[in-house]
């Protein structure tokens, strides 16, 4: 017997054992793969620089990041150039952060109409960018928290109120987007009384993760004690993850997000499945950094598996993802 009957995997059931029976070789899958066109024309998921948003901070003084460039701290004065940059380079998307000269225990420079991010909105304006903004107190507040403190432990209901004035300050500023980052209970709610009209992208499964490493350290918003797993998600879970999700369409979220990206993949899946809302996820510090950090040793191809885990988030389900990759990839594409 050989493989030319089509028989041969069958045969060896007289041997006494179930094998699965293949097509071979009738099918060879490896046909598609054999040249570039053919692998193009069987690509099931691509990359668009469309479907991708940059994260900009924003603090007192330009500071540039070296080893992580997509993690650089511009000032208002440096944003225009910045932004400029961008838009030559076809990027369709950013998202704001901002890091004030003083903070105090409420967190107030973050809907203070001259504050960091207002400014930096109002500089972009008129551009042709989607202006997007991160809603949290963490980067405003003395005790690095995301909401303001009752004792030791966050207080959710007397944060609500602080997030939508912050929403609300950034919208008159000139945001077309606000995305809530904080994970207290009944913030889109909160938002969405207060701007019935603007788009929120609800950082619906946000994970109290160690990938958020290093943007804690260019955003200088790192918890003074404890950490965030009073309010975040815990890494070990997907079903609640779909609960948050529910209760930001139910509080009128038009965009649920993942984030992390990478090590949550199944839980992008699991959304994608369940929500027809547009899906967003966060490639968050961590992830870029691990890349970064691989890369200049000479452990791995920076650009290749940089695509590689973006391929991934949108295979997995996003139909955007926030990256600090999106500046290089606009090179890239
Ligand atoms: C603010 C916020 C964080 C990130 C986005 N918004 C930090 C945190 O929750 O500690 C993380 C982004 C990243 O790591 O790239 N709450």
């Amino acid at each position: 017997m050989s493989p030319q009957d089509g028989l041969w995997l069958r045969a060896t059931k007289s041997e006494g054992y179930a094998v699965p029976v293949s097509t071979f070789p009738v099918t060879r899958l490896r046909r598609l793969r054999r040249t570039t066109g053919l692998r193009r024309l069987a690509r099931e998921t691509r990359l668009d620089l469309d479907d991708f948003v940059m994260p900009l901070f924003i603090g007192p003084e330009p500071l540039a990041n070296p080893e992580l460039p997509g993690l650089a701290r511009h000032s208002v004065e440096t944003l225009g150039a910045a932004a400029d940059e961008l838009e030559r380079l076809g990027v369709k998307g950013v998202i704001l952060f901002g890091i004030p000269e003083e903070k105090d225990e409420e967190g107030s420079g973050a809907w203070d109409d001259d504050g960091v991010v207002q400014r930096a909105l109002r500089e972009l304006h008129g551009r042709d960018l989607v202006l997007m903004t991160d809603v949290c107190l963490c980067e405003y507040t003395s005790h690095g928290h995301c909401g303001v403190l009752d004792g030791d432990h966050v207080d959710n209901d007397a944060t609500l109120e602080l997030l939508a004035r912050t929403a609300r300050s950034h919208v008159e500023a000139g945001a077309d987007v606000v995305a809530p980052s904080d994970m207290m209970d009944g913030r889109v709610a909160a938002i969405r009384e207060e701007l019935p009209e603007t788009p929120i992208v609800a950082y619906s499964a946000k994970y109290a993760s160690a990938f958020y490493g290093p943007f804690r350290e260019a955003a200088e918003s790192a918890p003074a004690f404890g950490d965030r797993r009073g309010y975040q998600l815990d890494p070990a879970n997907v079903r609640e993850a779909l609960r948050e999700c529910e209760q930001d369409v139910a509080e009128g979220a038009d965009v649920l997000m993942i984030k992390p990206a990478l090590p949550y993949l199944d839980v992008l899946r699991a959304a994608r499945e369940r929500f027809d809302l547009p899906l967003a996820a966060y490639n968050v510090s961590g992830e870029y950094a691990m890349v970064k950090a691989a890369a200049a040793k000479g452990f791995l191809d920076e650009r290749l598996a940089a695509m590689e885990s973006l391929t991934a988030i949108k295979r997995a389900g996003a139909d955007f993802v926030i990256s600090y990759w999106t500046k290089e990839l606009a090179g890239w594409l």
